[in-house]
């Protein structure tokens, strides 16, 4: 249980500077079961907490956790620069809540993204020591071979990286696709790896991160959701 001011609310769930906010409130724009309240210092139980701005629900969160069905053609990085950020993808205010990418996919990988601005649950997510498997359907430009596969699941030497990278799983799903389930996140692991093994990948999606399946969360590409305490608890299951 914590109570706090509904300016210091609104500051925290991403609604402007707290001189911004006291104004948002003192114009009748935040109400709450269908009352305005006008009064900024009204302090409020946060937990469970619904509040109405411009017209819109919200509910109190001390913390977002996110999943996106990313687009092709969108950036995760910070300050995006050929394609628009992945954060525009989101309401306005999660950027103010410093919220940010848990990793990275490239710009024209698509697929589930987990978003935060919980900074231990990105560290831990990202953590390597341990090993959450992240599950990704590649499209090759080369027809798929039982050498490919055998090759992926062996291990092959990538610049850069002291000792040769491998899938922990690898299907063969048609012709040209692939399933590669990967415990690490280098820098185009996917891409460089179907290169290294002399393919070239055409399309990368993640469909999977644990035992988290962007299938079972049911987005259209574009769209994103809130994951509750037990589709987070299965972000960390082997
Ligand atoms: N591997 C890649 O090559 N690209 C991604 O976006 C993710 C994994």
């Amino acid at each position: 249980m914590s109570k706090q001011t509904l300016e210091r609310i609104l500051q925290s769930q991403g609604f402007g500077t707290r001189k911004w906010c006291s104004q948002l409130i003192a114009d009748g724009e935040v109400s709450i079961n269908d009352e305005i309240i006008d009064d900024t210092r009204l302090s409020l139980e946060t937990n469970g907490l619904e509040f109405n701005v411009y017209g819109e629900t919200w509910q109190y969160r001390e913390h977002l956790y996110i999943a996106l069905n990313k687009p092709a053609d969108y950036e995760c990085s910070r300050k995006p620069s050929h394609h628009p950020g992945v954060l525009s993808l989101l309401p306005e205010q999660f950027a103010l809540r410093d919220v940010q990418p848990v990793g990275r996919l490239d710009h024209d990988t698509t697929g589930l993204l987990l978003m935060s601005d919980d900074g231990a649950f990105i560290h831990a997510q990202s953590s390597p020591k341990r090993h959450i498997p992240k599950v990704y359907v590649a499209t090759t430009h080369e027809a798929v071979t039982p050498q490919l596969v055998a090759l992926l699941l062996k291990g092959v030497k990538l610049h850069d990286e002291p000792a040769p990278l491998a899938a922990v799983v690898c299907n063969q799903l048609d012709g040209h696709q692939l399933e590669i389930v990967l415990e690490q996140g280098k820098y185009h692991q996917v891409k460089r790896m179907l290169a290294a093994a002399g393919n070239h990948c055409t399309a990368l999606r993640r469909t999977r991160i644990g035992n988290l399946s962007l299938d079972d969360l049911n987005l259209a590409e574009g769209e994103w959701c809130y994951l509750d305490e037990t589709q987070r608890a299965l972000l960390a299951a082997p």
